[in-house]
This record gives structure tokens, sequence and C-alpha cells, in this order.
């Protein structure tokens, strides 16, 4: 180990230096394990996998694709159990059917493809001699697809904007689809963020009514972005026969893993928007003490970054009050500032939470926006935004509070619009055009307030380059990192971040990265994932590292027919999207 002069607790590793293997290489001296791939039963009775013979009904009892957020949640009363919530983001059909034609599925492809969208609960349990997790296959599994019912809460349901002739009621919206990133909530409930929804909609170009045509403009409808085509077999997908489907989708929805019977909510009191995440901050202090704080960003160039205020306080042991906590609040949009002349080395500035629309304890809803409803603020809530002057972010991917300083680290991971073709220009937290690498902004926030102050943590990219900052720290002694997407936090208190996109010719991976003190800004490479991959959803325990392992072997000219990785399985094999868990060999905490 290194002296009281090295690294931090919980960054004592040997770094994974940048490489292009169809691995998943961790830092020495760790094993790893995959505890879940697609296709692998979830609920009793589901088959095993059969790549050549998947069924939708088989789908749907299985693992689904494209795993993005993972969360563990304690079993009460069962130590070394946990739920373990998973996101699966999207489908990519040519790696899911050999021989197929984009954008032409047939009615199983496309079935198939809507069986393996939405979220995983699934009972894991902790090994007595190593890192490993093992799934319990039994009752407290939940498959939730684009098919199961939801219900909407917020100022958006029924009202006219969500009605449908399926759901007069404009209340129960059926299924989850493009979940990304998500969070936690303090008593026991999984977050979700719903994102590029736009790419599941048909026939954009056919709705005629102007209002309702530039709302979908606005959120990027439009018929060339439909990759999956399921309106041709599910109406409600045909933007020509089912406009107001748009509108029900692009909210975070809220699942209790304890209560596999229970109906997840999706919360329009939080916006419509392309949510990456939703993380949950609560106030300890003052007379704000116990509201709810959450952090979204929109992830799309130049969108926003959001947070909701709840209106009520946290109960603790009140499950059923705190499921309602996110019904009623402020949702707020932030715009930032700087004095300083625009800098990627120490920009710092200040910054105001601009006021959307509240909904009081006792339910009743007000827009803050002139001309627009609540309702009409919770459906179109980037129009609103639009409106207040917000600052235009470079893709905010995942936010996410410190436990313990409180303070918010938002990932903007990459802008390469920025700049360009009359689209706006740097500013002081966007600091470069085209914009390949991406940025991590450290907000002190005022969390039930409206003022902030910020500074830039890293403006990532190859360290040699002079546009480059990491924190301060000597720039010769870090690991490269490149499209910081999502975070997490050790419990000595180190930023860890995992990538998708590496604009630095290898593959993607997950990083620490020191806060405080002396070593803030140090970066360090602790996993690297196959070829294709993004990392995502780390959860970062004291004695193991789990991540997500998202389409590995998506490359350009590559499909089931030529795949360009054998992962995890090896040999001839498809690659298949994996939760994986690592640890210390031979036991010990990680990074200690
Ligand atoms: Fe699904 Fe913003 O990444
Ligand atoms: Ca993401
Ligand atoms: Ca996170
Ligand atoms: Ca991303």
């Amino acid at each position: 180990g290194a002296g009281s002069d090295g690294p931090y607790e919980g960054m004592r590793f040997d770094i994974v230096k940048p490489n292009t293997e169809d691995a998943l290489i961790t830092s020495k001296g760790y094993d790893q394990k995959v505890v879940i791939r697609w296709g692998d039963p979830v609920i009793p009775g589901a088959p095993e996998f059969d790549f050549d013979n998947q069924t939708p009904e088989a789908q749907a009892a299985q693992f689904g694709f494209n795993n993005d957020f993972a969360g563990l949640i304690p079993i009460a009363d069962q130590p070394g159990h946990s739920y373990l919530v998973v996101n699966q983001e999207y489908t990519t059909e040519q790696f899911m059917f050999r021989g197929y034609v984009e954008k032409k599925p047939t009615e199983q492809q496309a079935r198939i493809a809507m069986a393996a969208h939405g979220i995983t609960v699934l009972e894991v349990e902790e090994s007595d001699r190593d890192g490993s997790l093992t799934p319990v296959i039994g009752s407290r599994n939940r498959r939730i697809t684009a098919g199961t019912p939801f219900r909407l809460t917020g100022p958006a349901a029924r009202t006219d904007l969500v009605k449908t002739s399926e759901d007069p009621t404009g209340t129960v919206i059926l299924g989850t689809i493009a979940n990304c990133s998500g969070g936690i909530t303090p008593w026991g409930t999984m977050l979700s963020g719903e994102e590029n929804y736009n790419n599941y909609f048909s026939n954009a170009g056919k709705v005629t009514d102007k209002t309702a045509a530039k709302h979908l403009e606005r959120y990027g409808f439009e018929d060339d972005a439909d990759y999956h085509q399921w309106g041709q077999f599910e109406p409600r997908f045909d933007l020509a026969k089912t406009p107001n489907e748009a509108n029900r989708f692009g909210y975070v929805v809220e699942v209790d893993p304890a209560d596999p019977k229970s109906t997840p909510l999706k919360h329009s009191a939080l916006g419509r928007l392309k949510h990456e995440a939703a993380t949950v901050h609560v106030v300890k202090d003052g007379p704000a003490a116990g509201t709810v704080v959450v952090y979204t960003g929109d992830d799309e160039r130049f969108e926003y970054i959001y947070k909701f205020v709840s209106s009520r306080k946290i109960k603790e042991g009140d499950k059923r009050h705190n499921m309602g906590i996110l019904a009623e609040g402020t949702l707020y949009v932030a715009s930032f500032s700087s004095d300083k002349p625009i800098t990627v080395d120490g920009a710092a500035g200040s910054g105001t939470w601009h006021k959307l629309m509240t909904v009081a304890p006792d339910g009743t809803a007000t827009s803050h926006i002139k001309g627009m409803t609540a309702a009409e603020v919770a459906v179109f809530t980037r129009e609103a935004a639009d409106k207040v002057g917000a600052t235009k972010m470079d893709r905010p991917e995942d936010i996410e509070p410190h436990p313990v300083t409180g303070k918010v680290y938002a990932v903007l991971t990459n802008n390469s619009k920025r700049g360009v073709d009359g689209k706006p220009g740097v500013d002081a937290t966007n600091p470069r055009n085209e914009n390949k690498n991406g940025q991590i902004l450290e907000i002190t926030d005022d969390h039930a307030g409206e003022s902030l102050t910020w500074d830039l943590l890293l403006v990532c990219g190859d360290p040699k380059e002079a546009d480059t900052y990491y924190g301060g720290f000597d720039k010769s002694k870090v690991s490269p990192i490149s499209c910081p997407d999502n975070v997490a936090f050790d419990s000595h208190g180190n930023l860890w971040i995992s990538t998708d996109g590496n604009a630095l010719e290898s593959n993607d991976g997950l990083f620490a990265v020191a806060l405080d003190g002396d070593r803030r800004g140090e970066t360090k490479q602790f996993l690297t994932v196959p070829r294709g991959a993004e990392t995502c959803g780390p959860i970062i325990q004291d004695k193991r590292v789990i991540v997500c392992v998202q389409h590995p072997g998506e490359e350009d000219d590559h499909s089931a027919d030529n795949p360009a990785s054998h992962w995890p399985d090896g040999g001839s094999s498809q690659p298949r999207p994996s939760v994986v868990s690592v640890w210390r060999s031979g036991g010990g905490a990680i990074g200690v």
C-alpha cells in the first residue's frame, strides 16, 4: 500500500491503462464475475436464454437488454440479501437478431424488443467467500416492460394533454422505455429516468396540428428517429393515431421493489424531459430539514439542469407517505454565470434556480410561467425552461449529491455542436467549442433555496492538451478520462465516474477522483469494459464494485451476423449486456 502521502483511501489501486481489449480489465489484484446477463432467467419458470429461438414471453421473464443504471436496496430482515434494481434502456435489434434489416422488425422481433425494455428487480445474495452476487430466482423478482401499467402523478395527471382512447382518465400509462440512469430514495424505492423516448414513435410528420407539431419538434420527435417501428404493431406508438401518447413518456418513474405487485409511478411534478437520472438529497438542518431535493438533467445538447424541492417532508419509516413526496413540490431550472473570463483552469461562478411550477401540499398546482398552465409546464417542461433564461449545457448526464458534503456533481458528457452552425458558443460552465470530452460541474447548492455557487472539477480529455483541467492536480500523473456519464461515491468520499463514448481511442471505463485536499483532481482508472461497450450504473461498496456493461460490441458495420465482441461468454458467442461484480482477490476493502 501507498504511504500517507500517496493516494487517498479508496484510491490505492494500480491504474488500468487505456486499451482496446475485448474484455473487462480490472486493476491488478481484483477478481470479477458476471451477476446477470441479457436473457438470464429472472422470474421463476423463465427458460434459459436461447439466442436463436427468443420469444416475447421468454424475454418478459428474463433479464432485459442494455442495462444502464444499477442500484442495491437491502432486503429488510434478511442480511446479505438485496434487491438489485436495473434499468434496461434500449434495444439494438441488429445485435439481437441475425439477418435483421434496419427499421424493419417482424412483429415477433418488435414484441421481443418491447419485453427487453424497462426495469428488472432481482433478489441477489452476497457470497460468504468473495465479492460475487448470486441471483435468487424467486417471488421477489419482477420484470417491468414497455407494457407494464404505471400510475401518473402530479400536474399532468387527469388532464387532456395525456388522455388517450385507451386511457380516458389520463392516469394509467403502459410501460416505461429508454430508462437511462436513476437513483435510490432513502425510503427504499428506485427512481429511473425516461430518456430518449422519442426514438419509439412513428408518423411525427403526419401530425398537422401546428401547436402539437411544435411540441413534438421541441422534444426531437421525427420520423427518422423511430429506430424501433413499434407503431406498426401498437397504434399507441403511432403519433398519427395517438398523438398524446408522446406526452406519457419522459418522466421520472418510481418503483417499490419490496412490493412486486405495486403499481409503479410516473411523477410529472419533476417535469417531462429526457431525464438521465434522478438523485435525492434530504436537507439535514434548519427550518427546511426533512425536505427532499431531487436533481435531474436533460440529456441532449444545449438542454438544462433541473431540481425538485418537495412540499412534504420525509417521515422516517412511513413509505406510503414518502412515496407521495415526489408528487408535490417546486420544479426549478438552473442558470449559471461567472465574473471571470471563460477558462478551463479554475473556472467558478454562481447561479440561480428559476421556479417553473409548484404543487402545494394540498395538491394545488401553480405555474410560474406566463402563458402556460401548471399541466403545460409539467408536460412541456423544456418550453417553460426556455422562457426563464436557463443555461444551455453540454448534455447533462448523471447529477448526484455527495452523501457527506452535499456538493452536487453534474456530469456534462460532451457537445460536438457547441459553437458550430450558429449553435450557442462557449460560456463559463461550458468552456469549449466542439466539446468532444465533457466536463464535471461541482455545485455548492442552497438545496431548498434558489442560489448556488459552482466550479469545474474536471475538464476532461487528453491531459497533455492545454484545454483540459484535472482539479489542479498534476496532469502528468492522471488517467486520461473522456465522456463522463454516471457518478457514484465511495465511503471515503471519493467520486467515481463511468464513461460512455471515450473520444481518446480507448475503451470506456470506471475512474476514481479525489475531491479534497492536496490530491483534489487525482484521477485513476479502476477498470475498462470490452469493445464497443459503455460503463454505467456504478455502485461502489467497501468490498465490491458493481458496473453495468452496456452494449458490448456496439460498433459500426457490426451486427449479430458479424459480432465485434464475444464478451462475456467468449469463443464465437454473441455479446450480451451484463452486470458485473468486482472485488479484491482474497478479500479486503476496495482501494485501501
Ligand atoms: Fe442514456 Fe444520457 O445516456
Ligand atoms: Ca447515460
Ligand atoms: Ca449515479
Ligand atoms: Ca451517455
